[in-house]
């Protein structure tokens, strides 16, 4: 090792401050590269405090200029100065007034954390713990303040100038120079903290709140792109809406600020009152828009917005405690998405994600549990698990309560806790409290890593007209956590008879009538439930609705699979048995492929007929259609693999794409032409799901589309005559798979017409990066050249370099050149943004699934990124958790 390893924070040594800073006053001098903040805190020791006991305040890449206490200048031995901070060496008993001037670089802040410039403009970065880089402060979440915040400008090239909380006044300067102030009422830690001053334009609109309050609502943006705010303002105000008749939450202050930046390391941050987002989730319109980019600006919108009372009003003691805000926001925000679109739609995408993001992490070397236990750098842990796993135990909470249990624990958890900053388990305890409920066997979902896994028997008994239905539980080992207890499961089934309906089920000494369906809980290694006195069921459904976030294995065969998709009561399960069954048929063929079999032998006729009943289902919605006849991608049959074979999927998935293309061709080509909307564009559900299903026949037509030039036409056509992104987009991702002038022709217009909207270009980069064709290295390598890529910008990193590692084809071939080209974009970053650095690198960290050649390829690029000097703390534990056995 090159360098001294830096600490771990555990969670078990969580303490409160010795001292609260209760008052915070900062003063901005905006200059580019020279900005002085001064601070002005009011603190107070904490009861129990020690005497003598010194104050250390964090602060990173800070200019220390003065340092005053109750007024007056410190000397040299009063302080001392490390680069991770300022100590008062011996504080006064009370109360006192601490005040410090420094100076920053706004300008040369390329890590985009603390106070930076986004095209000129100046904004702020502050969750997790950017604010120390901005002044020295006790930079952690349990101490909540009240914020005064002065900024001062030149006029012109700011005449922006936002801050959390109400604008108490403003004024001219000399110089042609502005001032204003901002007074946030309402005590927050200082990772809330935000401030914008640019020059900007805004689309301003208001909302009236259900108790009367009349609340200002502006969008920010880049000027020219107001028009582009439209859908995100009215995402906003629905979600205002929602928010007070779902869950009885109301906004608390007068007016809401939006602004979009384009460098931005991640999606948007909930700062009181003063949300900052990455453009690509405000900016929206039917040219240059998807409609997954309309559904992602309607969630991340809900999702900053519904933090006001879910992190804001209460927040997190320490950072271990990540989820309570976030996987409680992600449930908020997926249910309002439900509750806008169409519920069944929108869990079958949330699952799909949950399974190819978070299930992948956890059967990994960065697993963890949803409140970790340890960190070395906190940027590292907004993982999959601490959202999505998180917002599935809230979810399962919700299942085990009901809507109104649930509700009625909320407004007890925002009654016991509302301006505090509060912990995981104080979530579980008001759930519990409000409804006399025992979750304590239930936290282990808290604390415990990894997918649970359930082995699955069903038998009927036709002498008792019984069924025993076993459940096996077992959850794999992961780092730190060796052996696994039992966990508390919600596990929600159904049986079918032979015409396809749910038959009641009464479990065996229940005096209850029988129901359709049943939520089973499960709490030790093995059960066995059995259900009395009905008929010899047809098929079993499991896990509806995903009621649980676990692996189901049970043996079906494909009649069963085909028999849930066609008539499962539960969407989610009908869906469910389709991605199972072609699961089976893929897997089945790759071990075949293995074996010298082709590639390209028939397929079971069932699943392809069972395709064509969904495809001729009149009664299901278009969207949930273009659901059920997708494949599982690369990646979902990959994960189900001990030793990957990354050229086997690809063949076998390339091959039954093509028979149900073939099989159903004509289907395909009606449906096609059937689906194409004469009307004016609308981004709403019901549009946007027959634009899904007309884009996933004609994804189906391209399979057959290098032996027949009609197909290849009529997909350029699409290309070319689109009016929208969607249709637009969908043309040129199949084209980038494809032979023929057509794709260059698609991709250079694609760049005539987009070269000067970054945003749009995103896409151009990112569908470059993600081909299956042979070239795709070489394509990426010549772009990192291209005028439109930037490694300062993370929304350029993640289109080409994240993009293509996630190219299961490409990024994995046998050579290696995938890999070292990776590692060297990562060294490369590092320097500049670690944060993005460090999570551009979690693909290499799954080299154990790999054969030999390449596990020793993807070892060896590690090994290189740990020994390269000056390595930052973020990347150094990813790469080395990834490298550890
Ligand atoms: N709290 C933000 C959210 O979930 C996440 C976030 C935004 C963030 N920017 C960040 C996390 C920078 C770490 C670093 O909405
Ligand atoms: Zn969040």
């Amino acid at each position: 090792m090159t360098q001294p390893l830096p600490p771990a924070i555990h969670r078990r040594d969580y303490r409160q401050p010795d001292y609260w800073i209760r008052r915070v006053a900062l003063e901005f001098d905006l200059e580019p590269h020279v900005t002085r903040v001064k601070a002005r805190l009011e603190i107070e020791p904490n009861a129990g405090t020690a005497a003598d006991a010194p104050l250390h305040l964090d602060g990173e890449n800070l200019v220390l200029l003065a340092v005053h206490l109750d007024g007056r200048p410190l000397a040299d031995g009063e302080y001392s100065l490390t680069d991770r901070g300022l100590t008062i060496t011996k504080p006064p008993a009370g109360f006192f007034v601490l005040q410090t001037e420094v100076r920053i670089d706004p300008a040369g802040n390329t890590q985009l954390s603390g106070l930076y410039q986004s095209s000129g403009v100046y904004c702020t970065q502050c969750e997790a713990e950017g604010f120390r880089r901005i002044t020295y402060f006790a930079d952690r979440p349990d101490v909540m303040a009240v914020y005064r915040v002065t900024i001062r400008a030149d006029r012109k090239a700011c005449p922006v100038l936002l801050s959390n909380g109400n604008l108490a006044e403003e004024g001219a300067l000399p110089d042609g120079r502005h001032y204003a102030v901002w007074e946030d009422p309402f005590p927050k830690p200082s990772y809330l903290f935000a401030l914008v001053a640019g020059d900007l334009g805004c689309n301003e609109d208001s909302f009236v709140t259900r108790s009367g309050r009349n609340v200002r609502l502006r969008i920010f943006v880049e000027h020219g792109k107001e028009g582009r705010t439209t859908y995100a303002m009215d995402a906003l105000k629905r979600s205002m809406r929602w928010d007070e008749t779902r869950f009885g939450l109301e906004y608390d202050l007068d007016l809401f600020n939006i602004v979009a930046v384009s460098d931005f390391n991640m999606g948007a941050m909930e700062n009181k009152s003063l949300n900052i987002f990455n453009d690509k989730y405000i900016l929206a319109d039917q040219e240059t828009a998807t409609d997954a980019d309309f559904a992602g600006i309607e969630s991340v919108v809900a999702h900053e917005y519904f933090h006001n009372w879910t992190g804001d009003r209460i927040t997190c003691r320490d950072w271990f405690q990540l989820s309570l805000k976030e996987g409680l926001t992600v449930f908020r925000d997926q249910e309002f998405s439900a509750d806008m679109r169409s519920r069944p739609v929108t869990r079958i995408r949330d699952v799909r994600a949950l399974r190819a993001r978070q299930f992948r992490e956890d059967a990994g070397p960065l697993a963890h549990p949803v409140r970790p236990d340890s960190y070395i750098a906190i940027d590292n842990f907004y993982t999959a698990t601490v959202y999505e796993k998180g917002a599935e135990v809230i979810r399962m909470m919700h299942t085990l309560l009901g809507e109104d249990g649930f509700q009625k624990g909320m407004r007890f958890y925002v009654e016991r806790h509302d301006g505090t900053a509060a912990t995981c388990d104080d979530f579980a305890a008001a759930m519990a409290d409000a409804n006399g409920a025992d979750l304590s066997q239930f936290r282990l979902w808290y604390s415990q890593a990894g997918t649970p896994e359930l082995e699955i028997e069903g038998r009927y008994d036709a002498g008792e007209g019984s069924y025993h239905l076993t459940v096996r539980q077992s959850c794999p080992p992961t780092p730190g956590q060796p052996d696994k207890a039992p966990m508390h499961i919600p596990f929600a089934i159904g049986l079918l008879d032979g015409q396809g309906r749910d038959i009641p089920l009464r479990l065996e000494g229940e005096a209850d009538t029988a129901k359709p369906g049943r939520l089973l809980q499960l709490t030790t290694p093995n059960q066995t439930f059995r259900f009395v006195n009905l008929p010899q069921p047809k098929a079993l459904s499991l896990n509806r609705g995903f009621s649980a976030p676990v692996l189901v294995h049970v043996r079906q065969d494909g009649a069963e699979r085909a028999f849930l998709m066609a008539h499962d009561s539960d969407p989610f399960a009908r869906w469910e048995a389709g991605q199972q069954f072609a699961t089976d048929l893929l897997l089945q063929r790759v071990t075949e492929i293995q074996a010298g079999k082709p590639a390209d032998a028939a397929y079971d006729p069932a699943f392809i007929d069972a395709i064509g009943q969904i495809l001729h289902d009149d009664g299901l919605e278009p969207a949930f259609a273009a659901e059920a006849v997708a494949l599982p991608d690369e990646d979902y049959i990959a994960d189900r693999m001990a030793v990957v074979d990354v050229d086997a999927i690809h063949a076998a998935r390339r091959a039954l794409r093509r028979q149900v293309a073939a099989a159903h061709r004509v289907t395909f080509e009606t449906l096609y032409e059937a689906s194409r909307e004469s009307g004016p564009y609308s981004p709403d559900a019901a549009p946007a799901g027959r634009r899904a299903l007309k884009n996933a026949a004609l994804s189906y037509l391209s399979a057959l589309a290098e032996s027949d030039v009609a197909l290849l036409e009529r997909i350029a056509g699409q290309y070319k005559a689109a009016d929208n992104m969607t249709d637009r987009m969908a043309a040129l991702r199949l084209l980038a798979d494809l032979d023929g002038p057509e794709r260059q022709a698609a991709f250079d217009d694609f760049e005539a017409r987009f070269r000067d909207d970054a945003l749009v270009m995103d896409k151009w980069f990112a569908l470059q990066a993600v081909s299956s064709r042979p070239d795709t290295l070489q394509r990426v390598q010549a772009l990192l050249a291209h005028p439109g890529f930037s490694m300062q910008k993370p929304n350029k990193v993640r289109a080409l370099i994240g993009s293509f590692t996630a190219n299961a084809l490409r990024y994995h071939a046998a050579d290696g050149s995938g890999y070292a080209f990776h590692a060297d974009r990562i060294l490369q970053l590092d320097p500049v943004n670690p944060q993005v650095a460090a999570r551009l690198l979690a693909p290499l960290g799954r080299w154990k699934r790999f054969d030999a050649g390449r596990q020793a390829r993807m070892k060896a690029e590690l090994q290189r990124i740990l020994t390269a000097p000056k390595l930052s703390t973020d990347v150094y534990e990813i790469a080395s958790k990834s490298l550890a056995d």
